[in-house]
């Protein structure tokens, strides 16, 4: 599996990567430069998703990962919390017919047990509902932190040794019990709003990932930015390690 797809996204050939994952960074800072509340800028960011989430299969990306929520973000206020997470909710319910339609299978990361009871069942009843899709697999990371992962991966890998499930184990047994156990690794990872760091967002996965560092605040990104960054994509070097 690892082989074919460094083949499938040999270097500087002008190849479109695959697996696209974006922190979605600069609502707060859009909504305040206009003298709006915050949860008006998250508002607007969850339309961008909509209409990016729409360009990606023309784009030639088939796997979308976006960083909605992450386990550091709980130390906002109880107003912006919960206006977010009702955001969620709503973009779950509105957008299910609309998603089965078009082929995007929807999965989510992230520990689940400290979110909404009804929100869980939300999400778990979308990824049923688009199990069968294919034309496009959205991946949304929702009180994600790749340490946790890590830590939760761990525990549950350990728990496979004690059972004699497995013997010596590789990097691929505690791939199969991260929240990502079926999913590629992401070839491309976009921060908008101009911050360069990656705030504990799929530190295992995105290891040999290409970054892309924009300005443009999340809610004024659209295709055509994403666009001019998967073309830029294509005249780099990827090595992983080789010469
Ligand atoms: C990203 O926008 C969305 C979430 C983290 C939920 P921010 O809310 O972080 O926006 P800024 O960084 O404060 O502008
Ligand atoms: C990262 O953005 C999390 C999401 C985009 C969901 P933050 O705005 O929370 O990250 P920091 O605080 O700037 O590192
Ligand atoms: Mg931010």
């Amino acid at each position: 599996m690892a082989a074919a797809r460094e083949a499938a996204v040999a270097s500087g050939d002008g190849a479109r990567p695959r697996h696209v994952a974006i922190i979605m960074d600069g609502n707060g800072r859009w909504a305040t430069e206009r003298g709006w509340p915050r949860l008006v800028g998250h508002r607007r960011g969850a339309e961008r998703v909509k209409q990016i989430v729409r360009a990606c299969p023309d784009l030639g990306v088939d796997w979308l990962t976006i960083y909605a929520f992450s386990t550091e973000n709980w130390k906002r206020s109880t107003e912006e919390v919960l206006g977010l997470m009702k955001i969620f909710r709503r973009y779950i319910e509105r957008e299910a017919v609309g998603m089965s339609a078009e082929g995007v299978r929807m999965r989510f990361i992230g520990g689940r047990e400290r979110l909404d009871p009804k929100l869980q069942a939300l999400m778990a009843a979308i990824e049923a509902r688009t199990a069968g899709n294919t034309r496009l697999n959205l991946t949304v990371a929702i009180n994600y932190g790749g340490r946790d992962e890590i830590l939760r991966a761990s525990t549950r890998l350990a728990e496979k040794i004690a059972a004699g499930e497995v013997a010596q184990p590789s990097e691929s047994d505690l791939a199969a019990c991260m929240d990502t156990a079926d999913q590629p690794d992401p070839d491309l990872v976009i921060r908008t709003s101009g911050e360069t760091r990656t705030s504990n967002f799929l530190p295992w996965q995105a290891a040999y990932a290409e970054y892309e560092f924009t300005p443009t605040l999340w809610p004024d990104f659209t295709p055509d930015h994403l666009s001019t960054i998967l073309d830029r994509f294509g005249m780099r070097d990827r090595r992983f390690g080789g010469v």
